[in-house]
């Protein structure tokens, strides 16, 4: 594999790794104010980018590449809001796909095509998570200050068994 290639991954790996990160920091501040539905989401969530970056660590070891793991800097401990920390998850999620895109752009311009393969299904994934986490950002939008609402969120996202 091209060296631009390896080094594209390595870095997506760090995208997903600083999500997992940032979930786990957005789970933890939801559990100090005391929305544990909306905190074992995020928690779920944090698990499931640890999986995507695992799922790229993994496919540059069968490859016999090199993994280089890089400094996974701080997220914020703070939020405003629900609705603001919500806005971050979906900014963040526009964000890794871009990062995919731009990733499967080099994979196919460098005819990389087992790269291209297994990109598909990030491709895939990311209309979900795009999707899951507007649906849920629009829902906090109607429910404005509606603490009843708020609460009755709060348990829908509680429902959430897996980290997929
Ligand atoms: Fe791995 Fe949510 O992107």
């Amino acid at each position: 594999m091209k060296k631009v290639l390896v080094d594209a991954i390595n870095d997506q790996i760090n995208n997903e790794f600083y999500a997992s990160y940032l979930y786990l920091s957005m789970s933890a501040y939801c559990e100090g104010i005391n929305f544990s539905g909306f905190a074992s989401w995020l928690n779920m969530q944090s698990v499931e980018e640890t999986g995507h970056g695992m799922k790229l660590y993994n496919f540059l070891i069968d490859c016999d590449e090199k993994i280089v793991l890089k400094e996974i800097k701080a997220p914020p401990s703070e939020y405003p809001s629900l609705l603001a920390l919500f806005e971050q998850v979906l900014s963040h999620e526009m964000h890794v796909t871009k990062s995919i895109n731009a990733l499967y752009n080099i994979a196919h311009k460098e005819n990389a095509f087992a790269v291209q393969a297994h990109l598909q299904w990030f491709l895939t994934e990311q209309i979900e998570e795009e999707n899951t986490s507007r649906n849920i950002v629009e829902k906090l939008k109607l429910i404005d200050t509606d603490v009843a609402s708020l609460l009755a969120l709060d348990r829908e996202l509680e429902s959430r068994t897996t980290a997929e």
